[in-house]
């Protein structure tokens, strides 16, 4: 069989699901996959190079560790699907990629509390309303938040077995938040593994810009996931994850040690951010 009696053979074994959506992928699949093969004129050798990095990429994963979610954000996928998936109005704040250090039932606070429980880093309040696309506010909304402390490290990388700088917020009837966190710093996503040495063999680096993540749900509105950058960052312009667009890029202010807006006294210069996120209604209430 010759190549292209090839690529329409296997397009045509799909012929017999009944699901008319996996003949649709399957196909289109099959054929950028062996378009692909013939583009680089692939041979064996890196075929079985291919294998070995994916069986690797396979066998380091864990409950814990997603190496091909991975894999998917520094090949720009997990984004790409991000924008095909997620059609927000213009006035919405922008989606961007969920990424692997998100748990679920984080610990409940009050607006205003701190939730950096230890956690090393310079002090930051984190604070914003929550708002529907007409400009109103979103009360009761729950918004859930993760980051990584000064050493770029998320506490679940840190084996604490105690949450830090994660938490969850209901929204007061001005849809407002605020909290207490630390400054984030840029990082390197996990780069001891199979994407790490694809990072290495493309000339890339593993660093994210300083960000906080929100996922924000809340009755009649699509859940919003996405992040706000430092304004500033050295590595805003190469996201190892290619997450960065402009709309979530926020000004941190840097204040000396005193009085904070919400009253708090801090004894050492602290950092703010203020951000307002801005919900999508869901597409039956559009
Ligand atoms: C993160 O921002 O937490 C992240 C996103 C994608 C890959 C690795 C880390
Ligand atoms: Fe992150």
């Amino acid at each position: 069989m010759d190549g292209d009696n090839l690529t329409g053979a296997v397009v045509a074994s799909f012929d017999g699901s009944p699901d008319p959506r996996t003949r649709e992928v399957m196909s289109a699949l099959v054929r950028h996959l062996h378009a692909f093969a013939r583009e680089v004129d692939l041979t064996e050798q890196e075929y079985f190079r291919g294998i070995d990095f994916l069986t690797r990429t396979g066998q380091i994963s864990t409950e814990t560790r997603q190496e091909f979610v991975l894999l998917a954000d520094v090949l720009g996928l997990s984004m790409l699907t991000v924008g095909l998936d997620t059609k927000l109005p213009p006035e919405a704040t922008a989606a961007t990629v969920f990424g692997p250090f998100f748990v679920e039932g984080s610990p409940a606070y009050e607006l205003g509390d701190d939730i950096a429980n230890g956690a090393p880093g310079q002090p930051c309040l984190v604070g914003g309303r929550i708002l529907n696309i007409s400009g109103e506010p979103v009360a009761g909304a729950l918004l859930e938040t993760w980051q990584a402390d000064e050493d770029g490290f998320y506490d679940v990388q840190k084996n604490l077995g105690v949450p830090q700088n994660r938490g969850h917020f209901t929204t007061d009837a001005e849809g407002n938040f605020s909290f207490w966190s630390v400054r984030p710093v840029a990082y390197p996503i996990p780069d001891d593994g199979p994407v790490g040495e694809l990072l290495r063999a493309g000339g890339r680096g593993p660093m994210r810009p300083a960000h906080i993540h929100f996922m924000v749900t809340a009755p009649g509105y699509a859940r919003l996931i996405t992040h706000v950058f430092a304004a500033g960052d050295e590595y805003l312009a190469n996201d190892a994850v290619f997450g960065v667009k402009d709309s979530l890029i926020a000004e941190f202010t840097e204040h000396p040690a005193g009085t904070a807006p919400d009253g708090r006294e801090l004894d050492r210069p602290y950092a703010s951010v203020h951000y307002d996120l801005v919900l999508a209604p869901t597409e039956e209430t559009l």
